[in-house]
């Protein structure tokens, strides 16, 4: 069992559809946005062709890209699209996610121009322009286990012990050929060990700055929202951070 929560602020955005796994870990939701206040596409036009056309490119992009990280622009303007997948998910896995939850996505928001899901395996999000594709105040959400530890003061150290040294944040933020990402584990109590991976998306190639300051907007979100939970995701736009009690890389 576990709980999904999204907080949203600066901007309104209607969430279109939670679904709810019955896995306690790892988490599974899948989460899918429609934001309103970036418009509509116009009721005529070529949209529809145009977003099949991102599609298509993003999924030929993804053979070659080792980040798997792919990255559309319209060549009329008015369109970008990206997708960008966990580091530890395998190529094939991650490309045939995006391939699948495109779709689903145009479907759910229908005449949106500005759209993002998220699922375990990958991110897929669409906007006007790349201002708002990354946009980290769009909205941030969480999932976390309804499963606490029964050493939830540990547990708060542990996290603080991997988020708050800046350690890891700094590794992901630098970690260009690894697709800004970084992995840490923390023992604490008797014989417990969490997992924790932080990773930005791979548009800040050639920027740490952006990616620092979302993991610390995350991190702090992850204070908040998930104490003592064994298992949770924080994410926005542009950022996730993860952890759990199991490698969750490997499964
Ligand atoms: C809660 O977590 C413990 C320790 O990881 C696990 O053994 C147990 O099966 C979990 N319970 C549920 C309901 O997921
Ligand atoms: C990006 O798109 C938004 C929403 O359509 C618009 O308000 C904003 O001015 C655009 N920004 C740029 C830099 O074009």
């Amino acid at each position: 069992m576990k709980s999904v929560f999204i907080f949203l602020f600066l901007h309104q955005a209607i969430i279109l559809n939670l679904v709810i796994s019955s896995r306690s870990e790892p988490l599974n939701s899948d989460i899918f946005r429609c934001r309103k206040d970036t418009g509509n596409f116009p009721s005529k036009g070529g949209y529809k062709q145009e977003l099949s056309e991102a599609l298509k490119w993003l999924d030929d992009n993804f053979k070659t890209n080792k980040f798997k990280f792919s990255y559309y622009g319209s060549s009329f303007g008015g369109l970008l699209a990206a997708a960008t997948c966990p580091a530890y998910i395998k190529t094939e896995a991650c490309a045939s996610c995006m391939k699948s939850t495109f779709p689903q996505l145009v479907q759910k928001c229908p005449q949106q121009k500005q759209a993002l899901a998220w699922t375990r395996k990958c991110m897929v999000q669409y906007a006007p322009n790349a201002t708002e594709l990354y946009n980290m105040n769009w909205f941030i959400a969480h999932e976390a286990s309804e499963n606490k530890t029964k050493e939830v003061l540990g547990l708060k150290n542990a996290l603080a012990k991997l988020a708050d040294n800046d350690m890891l944040v700094y590794e992901a933020a630098m970690n260009r050929d690894g697709g800004r990402y970084a992995y840490g584990t923390q023992a604490y109590g008797l014989g417990l060990v969490v997992h924790m991976v932080m990773q930005c998306a791979h548009h800040d190639r050639f920027l740490s700055g952006p990616c620092r300051t979302c993991l610390l907007l995350v991190i702090g979100e992850m204070k908040s929202c998930c104490s003592g939970a064994i298992a949770a995701t924080v994410f926005n736009p542009r950022c996730f951070v993860r952890y759990a009690h199991t490698d969750f890389r490997t499964s």
